[in-house]
């Protein structure tokens, strides 16, 4: 069965060109997941298509109006079933490698985007499972957001990425941050490989990887390494 992934958007195209690239573009025409970006305004209720309104309490800004949103969850809902509402906004959980891997293992995800000042609150209350941020800052609107949570979890389905063992071995998966790379050619300006990389000995290899990737993970993010407990 495949993955699937719909986001509602007011901006649908904003999803056109990503998704038609390299990875993402592969796993759909391998049938592993499949994408529907649907427009929240075909779901509004008056002849106007009209998605915002002012907000109660006064205030600067539009706010999405609650008809249009929840006749595209309920509409996604019952063509997928019963998968997880996600918003996108700046107030959600923080995205981690942990949250993907899990959304990952799921049967699939129905995105909602967010724009102007927010979404009408009963709407959260009432037709949403799950609430993501991407970091502390503010985006123009959802879809940049849903962009990046789509692709941290979609890269994990199985057959998405050929070698499974890399994903275990990457930054975060492995709870730190991932060793340095090198490739050809061996003496590059004047700049060379570690030695131990061109031995061939593989337990030396990699004790040297275990090694530079706590050493990185020490200068660069100690947090990872601190106990939940702590
Ligand atoms: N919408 C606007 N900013 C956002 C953020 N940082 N994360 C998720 N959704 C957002």
């Amino acid at each position: 069965m495949s993955f699937s992934v719909e986001v509602l958007t007011l901006f649908p195209e904003f999803f056109d060109s990503p998704l038609q690239q390299s990875l993402l573009r592969r796993a759909i025409e391998a049938g592993l997941f499949d994408f529907k970006a649907t427009n929240i305004r075909d779901f509004s209720t008056d002849k106007h298509r009209t998605v915002d309104d002012v907000p109660y309490g006064g205030g600067a800004g539009m706010v999405m109006k609650p008809e249009p949103l929840v006749g595209a969850l309920e509409d996604a809902r019952a063509r997928l079933g019963e998968i997880p509402r996600v918003l996108l906004t700046p107030q959600g959980t923080p995205l981690s490698q942990e949250l993907a891997w899990s959304l990952s293992e799921g049967p699939g995800m129905i995105l909602l985007c967010g724009h102007y000042e927010g979404i009408d609150e009963r709407v959260r209350e009432g037709w949403i499972d799950l609430e993501v941020s991407i970091g502390d800052y503010v985006l123009t609107g959802g879809e940049p957001a849903a962009l990046v949570l789509l692709d941290s979890v979609v890269r994990l389905i199985p057959g998405v990425v050929g070698n499974r063992e890399s994903l275990m071995d990457e930054s975060f998966s492995c709870g730190g941050l991932e060793y340095p790379h090198y490739t050809r050619p061996r003496d590059f300006r004047g700049l060379g490989v570690p030695e131990v990389l061109l031995s061939g000995h593989h337990q030396k290899i990699e004790e040297f990887r275990r090694e530079q990737s706590l050493k990185r993970t020490l200068e660069r993010r100690p947090d990872l390494l601190k106990r939940d407990d702590e």
